[in-house]
């Protein structure tokens, strides 16, 4: 085993897992690297249906996570617990992913220990820190630390060029989430789920991030129920994310309404293929922004910016912020206006040809043969 090349993967939440999995897959098939994969536990059930269904079993889970956890409580614990790891492992590179904590504190802690770090999903920006909070906050920071950067797209890599970025080790590679998505779709797919959806036409929801709690997610549910109640051929199916903040506001919000289904979060593998059978998507989710215009779904981003435009410049997702009567007009539009709707649900995908794992490994063994990390 040649050690220049010991990788250790870093990653804690859903869609971290989703996106490194295919990483791990194309790493795993090279003789001359040695892979280390650790969860910081930051998810615990939600990240487990992902591990499951991609067949990866972590070397170290550092179980973090604790209900309602304060970022700052959860920072303490995985940067005193992630240093251990790291002097055990002893990584020539440690590769982290996005904007999570998980990815920020364990950048930090490379960096306090000068281990060069890779930012998959590197260079998205809103410039606004509190939106996506803390996420913006977390990305910029992993790009100031990271050696090397890989951008899902040329707009995430002009971003990282215009703040003066080293441009030769910034690399467009598309997103690793299209390499997932080919190895979960399945053309035949029907489950229960799908039988109760039957001839309706289905919205699939999910709403999660920190800004929306409160007023805002209320306000988006509102708007879901009241055009459900407007409209007899609609279902929902909400796959509502574990957070105990979350959950209180779906169960007040939608108890009793027998059109739209409250649901655990789905694995991968179910939740990629009734996002393909739904009719539109409603969402503050950054995963499945990239996701749905490769499957020509059309989405409301129930947000007040993005930091991936390039959805909404394909012109499959319209970001509709956070206000009731807004989001309740956006969604008459698309189920009553055929032409608006088709406009949407054109498929186009700026998100690469799902091979950007390979194009990752295949950049990461090179820099490190020529680096010679020592
Ligand atoms: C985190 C990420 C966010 C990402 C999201 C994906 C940060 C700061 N935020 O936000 O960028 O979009 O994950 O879903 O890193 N919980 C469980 N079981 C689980 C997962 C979560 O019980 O498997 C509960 C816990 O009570 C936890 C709460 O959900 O305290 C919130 O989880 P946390 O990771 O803090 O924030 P997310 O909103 O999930
Ligand atoms: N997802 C899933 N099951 C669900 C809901 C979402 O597997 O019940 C997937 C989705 O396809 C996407 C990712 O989880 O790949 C998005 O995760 P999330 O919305 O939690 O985080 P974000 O992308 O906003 O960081």
């Amino acid at each position: 085993m040649n050690n220049s090349k010991k990788i250790l993967i870093v990653f804690g939440t859903r869609p971290e897992a989703i996106k490194m999995c295919p990483i791990i897959k194309a790493l795993r098939a090279k003789d001359d690297m040695e892979v280390s994969l650790c969860v910081t536990g930051q998810h615990d059930e939600m990240l487990n249906q992902v591990m499951e269904v991609f067949h990866e079993i972590p070397d170290y889970n550092l179980k973090i996570m604790r209900e309602c956890q304060s970022l700052s409580d959860m920072t303490v614990l995985l940067l005193e617990r992630i240093n251990v790891v790291l002097s055990e492992v002893k990584p020539k590179i440690v590769l982290v992913h996005g904007d999570t904590l998980s990815a920020f504190v364990t950048a930090l802690a490379c960096f306090y220990r000068k281990i060069p770090v890779a930012h998959v999903e590197a260079g998205l920006r809103t410039y606004d820190n509190m939106a996506p909070y803390p996420e913006e906050f977390n990305r910029q920071a992993i790009d100031a630390i990271a050696w090397l950067m890989f951008a899902p797209t040329k707009l995430a890599s002009d971003n990282l060029e215009r703040e003066g970025k080293e441009t030769k080790y910034v690399y467009v590679t598309g997103n690793t989430v299209i390499d997932a998505l080919s190895t979960t779709i399945c053309k035949d797919y029907t489950s229960k789920l799908i039988e109760w959806v039957g001839d309706s036409r289905l919205i699939l929801l999910t709403v999660h991030r920190r800004e929306n709690l409160g007023q805002p997610m209320e306000n988006i549910f509102r708007a879901i129920k009241k055009v459900v109640h407007e409209n007899n051929d609609l279902k929902v199916i909400y796959p509502v994310h574990l957070n105990p903040a979350v959950k209180q506001i779906a169960d007040e919000v939608f108890h009793d309404e027998e059109n739209i289904k409250l649901i655990e979060p789905m694995d991968v593998i179910d939740f990629h293929n009734i996002m393909n059978k739904a009719y539109l998507i409603v969402t503050d989710s950054g995963g499945i922004q990239e996701e749905a215009p490769a499957l020509g779904k059309p989405v409301l981003v129930v947000r007040d910016t993005t930091e991936r435009p390039e959805g909404i410049e394909a012109g499959t997702l319209k970001l509709v912020g956070v206000k009731e009567e807004k989001i309740k007009a956006e969604l008459e539009t698309l189920l009553n206006d055929r032409q608006a709707y088709l406009k949407m649900a054109k498929a186009v995908n700026p998100y690469g040809d799902g091979h950007a794992a390979e194009r990752i490994v295949d950049i990461l063994e090179k820099a490190l043969e020529e680096k010679n990390v020592s």
